[in-house]
């Protein structure tokens, strides 16, 4: 009785630990590998949407928001750009929150969020591809928008 005892329990230990041993493994294998999985840099034409500020500068018609080309953020160095999108102060000292535009709302209450390299990816888009075309193309879907009258695009 005692040699097929002993067996039995050799065998089920064999077995409990070829059960134990391969989920361990992956597992270990997976964690480690975790740190290294790059982080993607934020893709400044996706915080560009997102965020809103396509929608508020091109795809409203301007008697609604009255909100200049994107084109202009390339007039800003990124110190300034980050400044107005945190503050809602531009570049030439007014304070857009001060003077009630939805710009300096936006900045304060949205904006502000946005992580320093959010900021320099937007700003980064915009200055490398924002380009006329672009403009052109997001303005023409103004007159198809459901509701808006078809002059209202202009
Ligand atoms: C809720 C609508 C709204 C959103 C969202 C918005 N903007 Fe604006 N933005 C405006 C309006 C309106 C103005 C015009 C402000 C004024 O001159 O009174 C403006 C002005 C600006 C200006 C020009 C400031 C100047 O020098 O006169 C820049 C640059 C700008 N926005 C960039 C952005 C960027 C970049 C985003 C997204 C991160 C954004 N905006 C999101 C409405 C918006």
């Amino acid at each position: 009785m005692d040699r097929p005892l002993s067996l039995c329990i050799a065998v089920s230990a064999a077995l409990f630990l070829g059960a134990c041993s391969p989920p361990t493994a992956p597992a270990t294998a997976a964690s480690a590998a975790l740190p290294a999985a790059p982080v993607a840099a934020p893709s400044g034409e996706r915080m560009t949407y997102v965020v809103g500020c396509v929608h508020c500068h091109h795809q409203l018609p301007k008697q609604i928001m009255n909100a200049p080309s994107l084109a202009i953020a390339q007039t800003y160095s990124l110190p300034e750009f980050r400044t107005l999108l945190r503050t809602g102060v531009t570049r030439d000292g007014r304070d857009l929150y001060a003077t009630e535009s939805a710009m300096g709302f936006t900045a304060r209450e949205q904006l502000s969020y946005l992580k320093e390299e959010e900021v320099a990816a937007i700003h980064r888009f915009l200055r490398e591809s924002w380009t006329a075309e672009r403009v052109a193309a997001e303005e023409a879907k103004i007159p198809q928008m459901p509701g808006l009258p078809p002059a209202a695009g202009g």
